[in-house]
This record gives C-alpha cells, structure tokens and sequence, in this order.
C-alpha cells in the first residue's frame, strides 16, 4: 500500500471512526440510563483544544450579548471557564448565578472563584425545572452543552420563559462531539414548542450557538 495512503489511514481515518464508534455507543447508553454527566468528566470535556478551536468562552460570552449589570443564569457550569467569560462582560454590577444538579460541581466551581478573587458569580445547587426567580427577572440564560442531557428539555425552556424579562435572551451551545448532542433543527423545535422566538444564530454543524427571546 502507497505510504500517503496507510499515513491517511493512520492519522485521520481510524482515529474519526473510533471517535464516531465510542459517541455512537454513549449515546445509545445515555438513551437507555440518562444520568447527569459526572464531575471527573467536566474536566475531559472543558479543555483547551475546545476552548482554543471549538467553543472558545470569549467569543461565546460576545455572541450571548450580557451587558454590563444584567442579570445572568447559567445552568450547568462546569469547571466554569464560560461561566467566568460571561461575568467578565457584565461588570461593572452584573451577576452570574450558576446552577447545578450536583453538589461536587458547585463545591469546585465555588473553591475556585474564591482563590480567584471573583465575586460577581454565585453558585448554587439547583434543578433547571424550577428556578428560584421571579418572572421576567432574568437578562440572560445559558447553558453550554447542558439542555440536551436534561430529560425534558421543553420543561426546561418555558421555565426559563417564565423568568426571562421580556427583552432577554437564552443562548444554548452544542458541540458535536457531546454524546446527547442534538442537532440545531431539534433545538430550534424544542425551543419553538416552548413558545421561543429565535433571535440569531452562529457557529456550523459541529459547534453551535442559538439566542432565542420570548
Ligand atoms: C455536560 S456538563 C456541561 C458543563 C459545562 N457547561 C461545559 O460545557 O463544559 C452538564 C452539566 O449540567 C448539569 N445538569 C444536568 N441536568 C441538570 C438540571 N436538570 N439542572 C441543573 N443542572 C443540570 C450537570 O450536573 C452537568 O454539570
């Protein structure tokens, strides 16, 4: 075989069809046992390729459009590397409150903002189907590569319409090589069942943003 040929084969070829095998069978697992990714995973999946080529949290903190002082939720922060993009655009008087189903990742998130010296994000242990906010409170809602693993997606979304102020926007982020990743035409229908309007949209097929309003 030509050598160009078995370095293809080497380099690009096996490496995509595993990729595409293992997504393959998480996903299938994840259909079958829905379970909140776990924290060591945050860490594999927020890393630097992806924030560098993929999902930089700059450029997504920009597209989402917080101002400074609005109000800010984001549901399942993470390690938090877009959690703090976007309180970084908000200041001076914004805050970020960053909600998760699970009590280790908020004790992480919330260790580390206080050896970093950041005090306009709030983390708390919380359930996206009911927030502790009045309605039309909130300026913004996000969630990156977060909506997709939540059982009821559409529940999720008219409970953020109930606390969106009428000018606001909700920016959800989806990253292919996520195993719930949805495709955007699936988002936009959840969105759409829940009464959204979409506003704008970035990004391709393998790394999207949506911001929709009520
Ligand atoms: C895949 S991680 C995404 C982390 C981060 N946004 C990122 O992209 O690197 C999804 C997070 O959403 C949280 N989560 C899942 N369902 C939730 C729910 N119903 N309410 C609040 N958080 C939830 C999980 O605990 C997990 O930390």
């Amino acid at each position: 075989m030509h050598i160009t040929l078995i370095i293809f084969l080497v380099i690009i070829c096996i490496p995509v069809v595993w990729l595409l095998f293992v997504l393959t069978v998480m996903k299938f697992i994840r259909k079958i046992y829905p379970f909140p990714i776990p924290q060591f995973f945050t860490n594999f999946i927020d890393n630097p390729i992806r924030r560098k080529f993929w999902q930089n949290p700059d450029e997504i903190a920009k597209r989402i459009g917080a101002k400074p002082g609005d109000v800010v939720v984001e549901i399942g922060p993470g390690k938090g590397s877009y959690t703090k993009a976007v309180a970084r655009k908000i200041l001076p008087g914004g805050r970020v409150y960053a909600i998760d189903l699970q009590k280790p990742i908020i004790d992480r998130f919330q260790k580390k903002l206080d050896e970093e010296g950041i005090t306009n994000i709030f983390p708390s242990i919380g359930d996206a189907y009911n927030l502790d906010f009045d309605d039309n409170s909130v300026d913004v809602i996000f969630l990156i590569t977060c909506l997709p693993e939540i059982p009821e997606p559409v529940k999720v979304l008219k409970e953020f319409k109930r606390i969106l102020k009428p000018n606001g926007t909700i920016s959800l982020c989806e990253l292919f090589i996520d195993p719930d990743y949805p495709l955007r035409k699936t988002e936009k229908k959840w969105s759409q069942e829940a009464g959204l309007i979409l506003k704008e949209e970035f990004g391709n097929w393998f790394a999207y943003q949506l911001n929709f309003g009520k």
